[in-house]
């Protein structure tokens, strides 16, 4: 009996001892949750930003602060905020996610900062750019760029060079409404004129009545923002082939529409085309030449563009801030020790602005031109250490 007792006490110290071994093992590991999309028409901006996240661990260790990075990758297939929400509750829930990163659209970033605040997680934007989405969690911090922040530079540049009347043409939903609301602010402040615009819808859009209704109203330029790739590739396409070039009308834009990675499928179309933005792979400095020949070594033929740099930036802004805290994930401790961060980037100098947890950066203004082979963002100005006009 006194035996048996002694064993059992054994037997339960034992369990009990693994039981108590097995959260502390667990704690070390450092668990990433990535909501992309990785299917459907936006599955090139998973690829890209899960290809800087992993290019990021693959040049500076998987390991922070002593816990090693685990990468749970999950799809919410685009422009289906329900979905990024259940996967984000997923990751949280069952996979126990220390941080939630990503986001390749608004909608799916906005769908998950209630959860971020909720579960107490940091959350690192790594593309959506409606000014707004910092301000919809204190736990969030974007390593992207936003919307009015990349416009009111071709705005203030069109101003300045002899473009008078512009048709603003733009995606309905978050980012275009906060390109039409800055585009609009900047270059009429500077004397421009709207004279036209357009919301087209952000799911398959037949982009031909609206270059139509373009041509008729004679603008000096179009200012476009649609999302990066196949809407930027078609309505470039349609430009050309409708003949808006001819007609005299300018195309005008931020840089998601010459993307590397959609620039090739554009060709002859997109050459001339200034736009303003915050990374181009023809960046000239050895930060970018070393990202860039790192990038093809590890991927290929694939062209790197900003949604790569953004997720190999957000990858360093959790490396730095884990080294900072210790260690620690708590979404406070976490939030706080990011604000103020700096660092090169491959796209130039950038930082964590500490009120609005937002990226602060140089736009640069760019034309698309032939460097040897390649269509190129050739970048022949800029405005320095630029903060979210959005939020001022
Ligand atoms: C967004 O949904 O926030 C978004 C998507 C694609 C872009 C820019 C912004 O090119």
């Amino acid at each position: 009996m006194k035996w048996n007792l002694r064993l059992g006490i054994t037997l339960c110290a034992s369990v009990f001892g693994a039981a108590l071994a097995l959260p502390a093992a667990a704690a070390e590991t450092l668990k990433i949750g990535l909501v992309l999309p990785m299917s459907g028409p936006f599955a090139g901006y998973g690829k890209q930003i899960e290809g800087g996240v992993r290019l990021y661990l693959k040049q500076n260790g998987d390991t922070f602060a002593g816990r090693k990075v685990v990468l749970i990758v999950k799809d919410d297939t685009g422009v289906a905020p329900e979905v990024s929400k259940r996967v984000a509750q997923e990751l949280v829930v069952q996979d126990k996610v220390d941080i939630l990163a990503g986001f390749g659209l608004t909608p799916s970033a906005f769908a998950v900062a209630p959860i971020a605040t909720e579960a107490k997680k940091p959350m690192v934007v790594m593309n959506a750019a409606t000014s707004a989405v910092t301000t919809r969690s204190n736990f969030i911090v974007r390593t992207s760029m936003t919307l009015p922040q990349i416009t009111a530079p071709i705005a203030s540049w069109a101003a300045k060079n002899g473009i008078h009347k512009v048709f603003t043409v733009v995606a309905d939903y978050g980012p275009g409404q906060d390109a039409e609301a800055q585009f609009k602010k900047t270059f009429v402040a500077a004397g421009g004129e709207i004279v036209g615009e357009i919301r087209t819808p952000v799911k398959n859009p037949d982009f031909a009545p609206f270059l139509q209704k373009v041509k008729d109203t004679k603008p000096d330029a179009v200012f476009l923002f649609v999302p990066a790739g196949e809407q930027a590739v078609g309505f470039m396409k349609g430009f050309a082939e409708r003949d808006l070039a001819k007609a005299g009308i300018k195309l005008i834009a931020t840089g998601d529409i010459t993307a590397e990675t959609g620039l090739d499928a554009i060709g002859a179309p997109a050459l001339g085309v200034v736009t303003s933005f915050h990374y181009s792979e023809a960046h000239n400095s050895p930060e970018n030449k070393s990202f860039v020949e790192a990038w093809y070594k590890a991927y290929g033929p694939d062209r790197p563009d900003f949604m790569a740099v953004a997720g190999y930036d957000g990858m360093r802004l959790i490396a730095e801030t884990v080294k900072k805290t210790g260690g620690s994930t708590d979404g406070d401790q976490f939030i706080d020790a990011a604000k103020g961060l700096k660092w090169m980037s491959p796209r130039g100098p950038i930082r964590i602005d500490p009120e609005t947890r937002d990226i602060v950066q140089t736009i640069y203004i760019r034309r698309v031109e032939k460097v040897g082979e390649k269509l190129q963002n050739v970048e022949f100005d800029q405005v320095p250490d630029f903060k979210d006009p959005g939020k001022l």
